[in-house]
């Protein structure tokens, strides 16, 4: 028997080779970790892997296929979750998943494991993500059924059979990390009633209170919807996204402190940190607003929340998904030019935009005359538009009397 383990290195994960071992009949474990920019919670997976149990260690470079293939035509849809999240964790779910299915069809696998709990989102996206790739697989979920409830739990069954860990007590949050985010739940912020200490919490910037008294000039060029240049320099997606994590987290850049609502059904609470992220949204919406009709531009704003549902939810692999892609990938040739940006103490405000493809005419908008705007135009324009109006107010008039 073979099992493919989605690993981590974390308490969790290293207990769970041990388990399965026990638990399956001593089967061969194939630990696989997605590299989506978690950078140094991955030093050393591979040794803790083949140490704790694991017969084979498999570390998938997903970086650039995140950034490029699932966070880029997010951020062209503007998908967004209850109006603030932006959906780190939900971005790194399909990619992974579907990195987990690709060794295991290529190691002959008998099931999948992973390490999320019973009550949160993440179970639910992993899973759809593996059943869109390999429909029969087995699928083994540890949490939802193991005897252990606890962290303390873990530790003890860790220590009953040996397992070498270098162990930290319950002092940390519930995090999940890549190029995009890094998240933040459990311990006092389960209470909402909590402020979150952020001097304890943020690890990617800093406070606005912390973040330097002078603003910071920032330039964004984008080709169809996607940045292609920071300050005037071409980078590809990750590289740029790094400079923006570096550049908008100094300025106290995209925190959000949200209780949202779970796929599960439950409310939770949880901090976010997204700098970059928050800066490339910001900056795409700006351009869009020169770029776009008006039709489009109001109705990508259902896009955008369905998109932000749909990933949310674990959706992706998914007919409608692509359809709203293919509207995203439609609307965003025109997405073109460049955003000047002014960052201060966790505040983005334009500081400039334009585009070869502009649909603002100074002449048409400026109050002085024009040839293609005749003011005369506008009286019929109201009387027409105001019919509905007009016939409401006779008719109410005749009432009354
Ligand atoms: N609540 C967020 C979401 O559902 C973050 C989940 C974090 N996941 C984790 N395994 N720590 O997307
Ligand atoms: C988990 O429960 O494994 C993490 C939180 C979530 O998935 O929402």
């Amino acid at each position: 028997k073979k099992i493919v383990l989605a690993y981590s290195g974390g308490l969790d994960t290293s207990v769970m080779i041990q388990w399965l071992k026990e638990n399956y009949d001593n089967p061969e474990i194939i630990a696989v970790s997605g590299d989506v920019g978690q950078a140094d919670e991955l030093e050393g997976l591979e040794e803790k892997a083949l140490k704790t149990g694991a017969s084979k260690f498999y570390a998938l470079d997903l970086k650039d296929a995140f950034v490029e293939d699932i966070i880029f035509p997010c951020l062209k849809a503007n998908a967004v979750y209850e109006n603030v999240y932006l959906l780190g964790t939900a971005f790194a779910r399909p990619i992974i998943g579907k990195g987990l299915v690709d060794i295991a069809i290529q190691e002959g696998a008998d099931a999948i494991c992973h390490g999320c709990t019973g009550k949160g989102n993440d179970q639910v996206r992993f899973e759809l993500a593996i059943k869109a790739f390999a429909p029969d697989m087995h699928i083994i979920a540890p949490w939802r059924t193991w005897e252990l409830k606890s962290r303390d739990d873990e530790i003890e069954y860790a220590e009953k059979h040996n397992i070498p860990l270098k162990i930290n007590r319950e002092t940390n949050y519930s995090k999940d990390k890549n190029v995009w985010h890094l998240s933040h739940e459990g311990l006092d912020l389960e209470d909402p009633m909590n402020e979150p200490k952020y001097d304890d919490i943020l690890e990617m910037g800093v406070t606005p209170e912390n973040a330097p008294d002078v603003p910071t000039y920032i330039e964004l060029e984008f080709e169809k919807g996607i940045p292609v240049a920071l300050d005037g320099k071409k980078m590809k997606g990750q590289d740029l996204l790094l400079a923006l994590n570096e550049v908008g987290g100094k300025n106290g850049i995209g925190i959000i402190d949200m209780v949202e609502n779970r796929l599960v059904g439950m409310k939770s609470r949880g901090v976010y940190e997204t700098p970059g992220g928050t800066i490339l949204y910001k900056a795409h919406e700006l351009l869009e607003t020169i770029t776009l009709d008006k039709d489009t531009q109001h109705f990508k704003q259902h896009v955008g929340i369905k998109f932000g549902e749909l990933l949310y939810n674990g959706l992706w692999f998914t007919p409608l998904r692509e359809a709203l892609s293919a509207f995203a990938d439609k609307t965003s040739e025109t997405v073109n030019g460049t955003v000047k940006l002014k960052l201060y103490k966790g505040n983005i405000t334009s500081a400039g935009i334009s585009s070869p493809d502009t649909l603002y005419s100074e002449q048409i908008a400026s109050f002085g005359e024009d040839d293609s705007y005749d003011q005369n135009d506008s009286a019929g324009f109201i009387n027409l538009f105001g019919l509905p109006i007009k016939v409401k107010a006779m008719q109410d008039a005749k009432k009354q009397k």
